[in-house]
């Protein structure tokens, strides 16, 4: 059985995400979630907010679960028989860091990244512009799943 993680701050969930997050349930019997927990860096959505979100935003994979971690994402993928990271790669921007990251957890564990391409309809979207555009009573209803766009009317007061 090949389990997989795809890890992120998810702050919130896009449907840039979900789209990776479907696929790699497509290629994998098992896909966890796995929201990284960032002491130094406040998100507008807290963990379990953040959580919440995938859940309710992705119920019709089975074999897709979600979890969070507050470490290296190297340790979790040891300690729970992780045998692949799977990220989206959105633009050549995308790329640099992602690499960077990848030779570093595989350097680490030897712990190896699988990269998925962003369908060509999600690759503007990332959660820092969303919030942004949101914020300011933008319109994100394409951009992010039902539940997100209530939590995000929520907070914004819209
Ligand atoms: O959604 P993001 O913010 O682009 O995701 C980045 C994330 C959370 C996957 C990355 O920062 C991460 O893996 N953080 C966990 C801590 C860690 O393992 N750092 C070393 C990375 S080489």
């Amino acid at each position: 059985m090949t389990r997989v993680v795809c890890p992120g701050s998810f702050d919130p969930v896009t449907n840039g995400h979900l789209d990776i997050i479907t696929r790699a349930s497509f290629l994998f019997d098992e896909v966890v979630v796995v929201v990284l927990v960032n002491e130094s860096k406040k998100g507008l959505f807290d963990t379990e907010e953040r959580i919440d979100l995938i859940r309710r935003s992705m119920r019709q994979r089975p074999n897709v679960t979600v979890d969070s971690y507050a470490g290296l994402l190297v340790d979790y993928c040891a300690q729970n028989d992780v045998s692949a990271i799977v990220k989206g790669l959105r633009a050549v921007s995308d790329f640099d860091y992602e690499l960077q990251m990848a030779q570093m957890n595989g350097n680490l564990t030897g712990v190896d990244t699988v990269f998925i391409p962003t369908a060509p309809d999600y690759m503007f979207i990332a959660s820092s512009l969303v919030k942004e555009v949101a914020r300011h009573g933008g319109d994100v209803a394409d951009l992010v799943p039902t539940p997100v766009l209530a939590a995000l009317d929520a907070k914004f007061g819209h």
